[in-house]
């Protein structure tokens, strides 16, 4: 279906417009997108274009790639207006006020074709106003779609169908946005801040009143609103820092004003002089002068964090505030607690909870898209009905009462039930009506969550864990913190191909960890070099060059399908599989320089071959060598996976999914794609310049220090990483095989982790998470 949408245009080049646009270009697809003409500006495209070129430059990228900006073009809705007529979608993203919106709908309406799909992104506007006085034709092929700041990251967008909406037009934009833009789709009902800001806002004002009724400081806030609670680290006020103070009136407002009377968000509205001095005297968060948190010179050098005291409004030393350990993870002992933390607790969980449990019916359908909603549009890690899960639904219902307060519907339904269970290998969902109904998985949605329900592994260990995803595919799962890589996953591996070899077809190396990881567990290489244990260091190298060339020459297709961080060994075993089909939020990258290693798991003639095997590439070694060691000598780190291709950690032909959910079901295809006539790859033979090329290579060494771009301890590393990636002591006449190239690679390895240079890299890395610049 989604093949029905080959252009977009949008208007509104604003925060969102111009982010959304980002997206579909980042989707391959070409966007018109048009703004208003600025007064007494000469070139009538600036609002537009300068969104395009302020994109460029920001960080988070809007864009996967620089060259998906060339899919974006800009113009105006005085000139161009009539260029939407070759646009199979018209997203509509100008300022949030009804009747600019309405005019702009009435000159949409004259010079579009009838059945092209228009959307407003409102976040306010319920869409039967929106379409007030619009023809019949418009109102069904209107919808709203509404997207999460910043669109390339946030993956909610909450799409409401109106009364006359076509259900073949909202399908087919929904499908877009799932398939090519990788959203997931929550159907939100026409009701006031939809879903997720409805709550999140009731959430928000409810966390600061109630600190400042009950002598919280904006730390304990945080530290029993944020972790315990399964909310983003932030917690509360640190959020409202990030999104930016000067929103929370913005919000307020426009809810108070569409919301029905009664509505429990009334009671959190209220004068706040505090928060409207901060607006007016700039402190509006992390884009202002500061927020609730702020940081200052320390007198020491450095910079120590601050907190406003809510009483004073001043700024004070920050006191950090943590919660009871076993109130942690238990809910129901959180919020038992006696005391301000206890107490705290209950007044947002309880408040939050019965609220969201409200609207269930009226806001949404089920409790699915209510907690979908939150974990998507406000990474929040469980779901309101997921939290009043471990709560226990029983005791937040007599809790209420007990306190004289209103039951929402839904709770009495469940009684002592959970939202969610687990039949026959199902997650099921309850209904309204009281019901265990399946939670059902779009076409072409394969989660390895779900077959962990209905199977048990083939075979596990601490590191890793081999399942039966079907038709004949194995998946390997990496399972250790951070996924990181070890013995017991190259162990693993070994396993994984011997079992597919004994009559499956293919295998697939995937994970759902938010990394697929970064890479070798450096905590254990350190314990082993502690105790100068360089043999079990020696061996671990060996260990995964094996592993790796086992994937790479097994009988049968291996495909690996990373999302997030895919670091050093983590991207190795990317370049060691026949395919890989990626998330589109892949961050993979040969890192090990960074902490003074260099690559030990055929990292470097991986990525050699890739280079001198680019389209792109001049032809000869030299080219491609020189990209390679400046990129691994920097520790350069592809940002999207369209980035890996061009930088050549990726192939031209890897495949890309642009949703998280369905990169398994991709890589499966793929992988069974590549089964008939299968052959493992040949060997490589290199020819590299020894001597001669590291001239030239150190050279750019030197050079580099001189310029202070690289540490004294940098030029070390890198020269010996020129050494591996010149082949030694060689010359262009002789063949370099990719057993040597390995051998040189162990060496450079070995010398480098018995540095005390290195291990002083390693160390800091894994105590504060940062290089150093030795
Ligand atoms: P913005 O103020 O950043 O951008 C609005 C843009 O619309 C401006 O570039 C303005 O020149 C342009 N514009 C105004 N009237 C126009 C017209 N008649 N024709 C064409 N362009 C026109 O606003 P933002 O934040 O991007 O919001 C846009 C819409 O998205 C609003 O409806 C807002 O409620 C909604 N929204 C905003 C979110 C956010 O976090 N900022 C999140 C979700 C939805």
């Amino acid at each position: 279906m989604a093949e029905h949408i080959n252009k977009v245009c949008v208007i509104g080049a604003g925060t969102m417009g111009a982010g959304i646009a980002a997206q579909i270009a980042n989707a391959g697809v070409p966007v018109l997108l048009l703004d208003i003409v600025k007064d007494g500006e000469a070139n009538r495209n600036a609002i537009a274009e300068g969104a395009v070129a302020k994109m460029l430059k920001a960080d988070p990228a809007p864009f996967m790639t620089k060259s998906a900006a060339k899919l974006v073009e800009t113009g105006n809705i005085d000139d161009h207006l009539d260029r939407i007529a070759e646009c199979d979608w018209i997203v509509e993203a100008i300022v949030e006020r009804l009747d600019i919106k309405q005019k702009l709908y009435a000159r949409i309406a004259e010079v579009k074709k009838a059945g092209t799909a228009v959307s407003s992104n409102t976040s306010t506007i319920p869409l039967e106003n929106l379409v007030d006085g619009m023809d019949e034709q418009f109102r069904r092929d209107f919808l709203i779609t509404h997207f999460f700041n910043p669109p390339r990251y946030m993956r909610l967008v909450e799409v409401v169908r109106g009364k006359a909406t076509d259900a073949a037009t909202a399908d087919k934009v929904s499908d877009f946005l799932d398939r090519k833009m990788g959203k997931t789709v929550v159907a939100a009902k026409d009701t006031p801040g939809f879903i997720a800001n409805r709550i999140g806002t009731y959430w928000l004002a409810l966390a600061v009143n109630a600190a400042m009724d009950q002598g919280i400081t904006v730390e304990e806030a945080d530290a029993i609103g944020g972790r315990p609670m399964g909310v983003p680290k932030t917690g509360i006020f640190g959020l409202l820092d990030l999104i930016g103070i000067d929103l929370m009136p913005l919000l307020s407002q426009s809810l108070s004003s569409t919301l029905p009377q009664g509505d429990p968000y009334f009671d959190t509205v209220r004068d706040m002089p505090l928060i409207e001095k901060m607006i007016a005297d700039g402190f509006t968060g992390r884009k202002g002068k500061g927020g609730f948190y702020t940081l200052k010179k320390a007198t020491g050098g450095g910079r120590e964090k601050y907190a406003i005291d809510l009483e004073s409004g001043e700024y004070r030393a920050a006191r950090p505030a943590s919660v009871p350990k076993h109130a942690q993870k238990d809910l129901t002992a959180l919020v038992s607690l006696d005391g301000k933390i206890g107490r705290y607790a209950w007044e947002l969980l309880g408040n939050v909870l019965s609220y969201s449990a409200m609207l269930v019916g009226e806001a949404a359908d089920n409790v699915v898209a209510i907690d979908d909603a939150m974990k998507l549009g406000y990474n929040w890690k469980h779901g309101p009905f997921e939290l009043i899960d471990r709560l226990g639904p029983g005791y937040l219902a007599k809790r209420l009462r007990e306190e004289g307060r209103d039951v929402p519907e839904i709770l009495d339904v469940a009684g002592d039930r959970p939202f969610y269970r687990i039949e026959d290998g199902k997650r099921q969902y309850l209904t309204a009506e009281g019901e265990y109904r399946d939670i059902v998985r779009p076409e072409g949605v394969l989660l390895l969550e779900d077959i962990k329900l209905a199977s048990k592994p083939l075979a596990k260990n601490g590191s890793a864990a081999i399942w039966d995803i079907g038709d004949g595919v194995l998946a390997l799962e990496f399972t250790a913190k951070m996924n990181a890589l070890d013995e017991q996953v190259m162990k693993m591996i070994g396993k994984a191909i011997g079992m597919v070899r004994d009559g499956r077809k293919a295998l697939v190396i995937y994970n759902e960890g938010s990394n697929f990881s970064a890479g070798a567990n450096l905590g254990l290489a350190m314990f082993a070099v502690n105790i100068a244990a360089w043999s079990e260091i020696d061996k671990l190298i060996r260990a995964g060059q094996d592993a790796y060339k086992a994937l790479k020459y097994a009988p049968f297709p291996v495909v690996s399908a990373p999302a997030g961080l895919a670091l050093g060994g983590g991207c190795e075993i990317l370049m060691h599989s026949d395919a890989v089909q990626a998330h589109a939020e892949t961050y993979t990258g040969l890192v090990e320089c960074g902490v003074g290693l260099v690559p030990g798991w055929g990292g470097n003639g991986e990525y050699l071959s890739r280079l001198m095997n680019s389209p792109k590439m001049p032809r000869g070694p030299m080219p491609a060598l020189s990209k390679a060691f400046e990129t691994i000598s920097t520790a350069q780190v592809a940002k999207s996976a369209a980035q890996a291709k061009e930088m050549a950690f990726l192939r031209p032909d890897d495949g890309i999914t642009m949703n998280r959910d369905r990169l398994l079901a991709d890589a499966k295809a793929k992988a069974l794609s590549l089964v008939d006539g299968y052959t493992p790859p040949e060997k490589p033979v290199y020819r590299l310049p020894g001597d001669t090329g590291r001239a030239a290579v150190d050279l750019a060494v030197s050079d580099f220090h001189k310029k202070g771009v690289a540490t004294d301890y940098d030029t070390v590393v890198a020269k010996r990483l020129a050494h591996v990636l010149t082949g030694g002591d060689t010359d262009m006449q002789d063949e370099v095989s990719e057993d040597q190239l390995l051998k040189l690679e162990r060496e450079a390895f070995m010398e480098c982790v018995r540095d005390p240079r290195t291990q002083a890299r390693v160390e800091h890395m894994l105590e504060t998470g940062k290089p150093l610049r030795n």
